[in-house]
């Protein structure tokens, strides 16, 4: 996370800005009004799309990404992303797709015939000499696909390299990833960046099978130390990416108890997490201390990156690509270092599954897709965004919307998403 010496100063202010001043009145218009508008995600980014083997040789696979209709198509050893509409009457293709050559796609309906690679109407077959041909066209979109994920770019500009909108790391050549299968979850994309790295909903992962009955430390929330928390961020501003920020863990403190304070002939009550109870403070210190070294990190557009989990030489990965105002597309990735090619293979084969997949997504990330469905019905129809009555750890949330704000290259309207216009 290098940053040139030329932008050293700029960066400077940056942190300084987004950590001095969490911005707590909502009389003013809100500081992070771009956050609230990108309802459909973030524009003019590359998003994972699908799973390479979700897209066999010959097969197509529909997909939703920012309210855009797609269909992902591999042919002829060649990816394709297409928009999946026809520009005559608009059925979709992925209704009933037809691949009378390698490089086409002829709709259903009426034959109009499309060129793969940059949508134009080659030809409409019942009607030969149709003077439509090479004046019409679908949309087509950027397509690449590295370990093991399709990724497509949405928007209107050149696309950077896929380095500059994925995590840091995520493309070196020695990172094996492990692909779990991804899934939708019924809330909106912004509500699992929140999630993902809010300090406080830790404690829901207390009823995480992955630490049930284990010494992981899992608290009433891991909370900032104010004090700490300008030296624990670290910000990555380059151009043109990847942008985000991350926070390490020895900044954190750790709550195993508290008390509900009295109140007239109640008594306080004290309330100890699961995981920590019938255990000495000695215990507990132990626990803290032999805690994993994770940092966690947000970055544009959607990714999440958290070092060290489940355990230190794991890497997790997440993306929470947009697909339509109430829904999310879940891709996670657990990543290890491979000094071979042999290592590599036993990572992605067997090695990620036991040591991460089972651990990490089926017996701890399940709590967070509750979590984040349990926020869609107050933001995604009770007006939530300004209804909302922010708490001290919050601020590290409303550090990630006002530094999303000031710094994603564009918007995805909620009007022109369909008609698949900028
Ligand atoms: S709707 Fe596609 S050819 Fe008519
Ligand atoms: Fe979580």
């Amino acid at each position: 996370m290098a940053v040139a010496k030329s932008s050293r100063r700029k960066r400077e202010e940056e942190v300084t800005k987004f950590v001095d001043r969490p911005g707590r009145t909502r009389k003013r218009a809100l500081p992070w009004q771009r956050w609230i508008d990108a309802e459909l995600g973030f524009r003019n980014y590359w998003y994972p799309a699908a799973l390479s083997r979700q897209l066999t040789e010959g097969g197509c696979r529909p997909v939703t990404l920012l309210g855009e209709e797609l269909l992902l198509v591999r042919n002829g050893g060649r990816l394709y992303a297409i928009e999946d509409r026809c520009a005559h009457r608009g059925v979709r293709f992925s209704k009933r797709p037809l691949f009378y050559t390698p490089h086409t796609i002829t709709c259903w309906y009426h034959t109009f015939t499309y060129n793969l690679d940059d949508g134009k109407l080659r030809c409409v077959l019942n009607e030969p000499g149709c003077p439509l041909a090479g004046k019409l066209g679908v949309r087509t979109y950027p397509i690449e696909e590295r370990k093991g994920l399709v990724f497509v770019f949405v928007g209107d500009i050149d696309p950077p390299p896929l380095k500059c909108d994925t995590p840091p790391g995520f493309l070196d050549d020695d990172l094996a990833i492990h692909c779990a299968e991804p899934f939708e979850v019924k809330a909106n994309w912004r509500l699992a960046c929140e999630n993902g790295f809010d300090p406080g909903h830790h404690f829901i992962h207390n009823w995480s099978p992955m630490v049930v009955g284990t010494d992981y430390p899992i608290t009433m929330g891991y909370v900032s130390k104010p004090e700490r928390r300008r030296e624990a961020m670290e910000f990555s501003l380059d151009e043109p990416g990847p942008k985000g920020f991350e926070r390490k863990s020895e900044s954190w403190e750790m709550i195993f108890d508290s008390t509900i304070p009295a109140r007239g002939a109640e008594p306080a009550v004290k309330v100890t997490v699961p995981g920590a109870q019938g255990k000495t403070p000695e215990q507990l210190q132990a626990m803290v201390s032999a805690a994993v070294a994770t940092s966690v990190g947000l970055w544009l557009p959607c990714g999440l990156r958290v070092a060290g989990f489940p355990t230190p030489d794991i890497t997790h990965y997440e993306w929470y690509v947009p697909k339509d105002e109430n829904t999310h597309l879940y891709f996670q990735c657990g990543a290890r270092r491979a000094e071979s090619e042999e290592a590599r293979e036993r990572w992605i084969s067997q090695e990620g599954h036991a040591a991460w997949e089972i651990p990490a997504v089926q017996g701890f990330t399940t709590e967070d897709r509750f979590a984040r469905e349990g926020l869609q019905t107050f933001y995604g129809h009770e007006d939530g965004w300004h209804r909302e009555h922010l708490y001290g750890p919050d601020v590290e949330i409303v550090l990630w919307r006002k530094f999303a704000s000031e710094q994603a290259r564009g918007v995805q309207p909620r009007n022109g998403a369909r008609s698949g216009a900028p």
